[in-house]
């Protein structure tokens, strides 16, 4: 017998202290106004200093976790990270989390660090669930990591920067249950972004080609969730878009979201019976015959699609998308991001029982579509809801910074990407209650870090 409910007990979130204004950046590059706000969709982007790298913004995450729900290391069996962000090419992130499990003993603890750009978290969460599903799992909790500081060199990409983590404790009798065979992966090589200079920070991004991979991922990964869906409920009378009350995206930029509702809307409109088309879809038969593959750039079917299913957008992902919209992109934990928006955003008895779709892509490319289901047990639920009442305060009580310090940052960031001996000059003030940091870096390339002061409860 497989254990039960398996999912997601807590989930915890950490975005940057710091942020530039997306229109303040807009005038700063020269951009037109409302290229970045209204054409990318993004309000405001978290970065980070040259104090924190990948290892403190987990160190961070899970620290917070374990503390705030109180959990002891000794009942973690696995910790998975999933990140793209690498400053060593051996050593893992997860061997440095592991000094937090030092005083407690706990050494007997398996997983470690999986990449592939923005699905590396994905693929922790999966491993994560996979082996409390397995005869290796030994009734512990498994931690599923996911951390990465999103920085593109200065150009078009930049402003779809951002930087975060997400821990996620998996186990049983979970609030937020994986539902059982309807993961749909599409894997295939793509040069649309990647990462092939080991001294730089920045990716190499071919972006029309990254949004196409994108859009093309989904239909794939959707048509098969489908089917999978059709096959484990035979009974439904509807398979489509109508059995997901949220739908949650990885999110480049809140305008990719906003069209790939759409291109969800327009796979349901071509899988469709003639019949039921005409009924459902009244005024789109000039589209009858377009195809996925032709349409990836075409204005009329993005367009006439985003318009007249602007309500499946607005019911089921607007409210996914308030960190990505306000820290910008945070590559691994980005979709995740997603789940912690729409929990903070809706009042919790709208989502009990209800069914989450997500949709997770990394570039290069790996993608999978897969459901969670909420409890139905509202009490249950509230409480998991009720420990996320952190995130708006301090969402709010982030400092602004001008584009003109934030550009001197990167620099400083740029210049000394993988300098040993370093010290960092990033402010250490500037950062959270509880916030780890990098200290130095010695001469042999070794990374140490210390933390910032808690509040009195410990936690922030
Ligand atoms: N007011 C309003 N809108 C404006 C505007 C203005 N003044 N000026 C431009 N726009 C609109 C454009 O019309 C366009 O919108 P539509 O596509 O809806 O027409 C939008 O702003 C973007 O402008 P451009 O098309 O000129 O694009 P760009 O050259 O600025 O580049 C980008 C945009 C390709 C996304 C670039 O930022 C980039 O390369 N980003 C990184 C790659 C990325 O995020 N890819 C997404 C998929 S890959 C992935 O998901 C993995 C990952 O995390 C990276």
């Amino acid at each position: 017998m497989w254990p039960e409910n398996v999912g997601i007990r807590a989930i915890e979130v950490l975005f940057p202290s710091q942020y530039v204004d997306q229109t303040e950046l807009e005038q700063f590059d020269g951009a037109s106004a409302g290229k970045y706000t209204i054409g990318l969709g993004q309000t405001k982007m978290g970065f980070c200093s040259d104090r924190e790298d990948v290892n403190s913004l987990c160190l961070t995450v899970v620290t917070r976790l374990l503390e705030r729900h109180q959990i002891k290391p000794q009942e973690i069996g696995r910790l998975e990270v999933g990140t793209e962000t690498i400053v060593d090419k051996s050593k893992s992130v997860k061997s440095v989390l592991m000094q937090l499990f030092a005083d407690s003993g706990n050494t007997d603890i398996e997983g470690i660090d999986t990449t592939n750009a923005c699905y590396g978290g994905t693929a922790a969460l999966f491993n994560s669930i996979n082996w409390i599903e397995s005869s290796s799992w030994d009734g512990r909790y498994a931690l599923a990591v996911c951390a990465d500081i999103a920085v593109y060199a200065k150009g078009a990409a930049r402003p779809t920067g951002g930087a975060g983590a997400i821990a996620m404790l998996v186990g049983t009798n979970a609030p937020l249950v994986f539902e059982r065979g309807l993961r749909a992966t599409h894997m295939e090589h793509a040069y649309d972004f990647y990462k092939p200079d080991l001294s730089s920070e920045y990716p190499v991004v071919d972006g029309k080609l990254s949004i196409q991979c994108y859009l093309s991922a989904l239909d794939t990964c959707y048509q098969l969730y489908r089917k999978k869906f059709a096959k484990k409920y035979p009974n439904a009378t509807e398979v489509g878009l109508d059995n997901f009350d949220a739908l949650l995206f990885h999110t480049p930029f809140c305008k990719l979201v906003q069209k790939s509702v759409a291109r969800a809307v327009f796979n349901d409109f071509l899988l469709c019976s003639a019949e039921k088309r005409a009924l459902k879809y009244p005024g789109l038969e000039r589209f009858n015959d377009a195809t996925l593959a032709s349409t990836y750039f075409d204005r009329d079917v993005e367009k006439t699609f985003m318009t007249q299913f602007a309500h499946v957008f607005e019911a089921k992902t607007r409210k996914s998308l308030l960190l990505a919209t306000e820290v910008g992109n945070m590559y691994t934990p980005s979709v995740y991001s997603g789940l912690v928006s729409l929990l903070v955003n809706n009042a919790p008895e709208q989502l009990v029982g209800k069914r989450i779709g997500v949709f997770s892509y990394g570039s290069g490319l790996a993608a999978s579509m897969y459901s969670i289901l909420v409890t139905k047990d509202d009490k249950v639920f509230q409480q998991f809801v009720a420990k996320l009442d952190y995130v708006l305060p301090l969402l709010n009580a982030r400092e602004k910074v001008a584009p003109e310090v934030f550009s001197q940052l990167m620099e400083v960031r740029e210049k000394n990407n993988h300098a040993a001996p370093y010290t960092p000059s990033g402010s250490v003030s500037a950062l959270f209650p509880g916030t780890y940091y990098l200290k130095e870096v010695d001469d042999k390339h070794r990374r140490t870090y210390e933390r910032t002061l808690t509040i009195t409860n410990g936690v922030h």
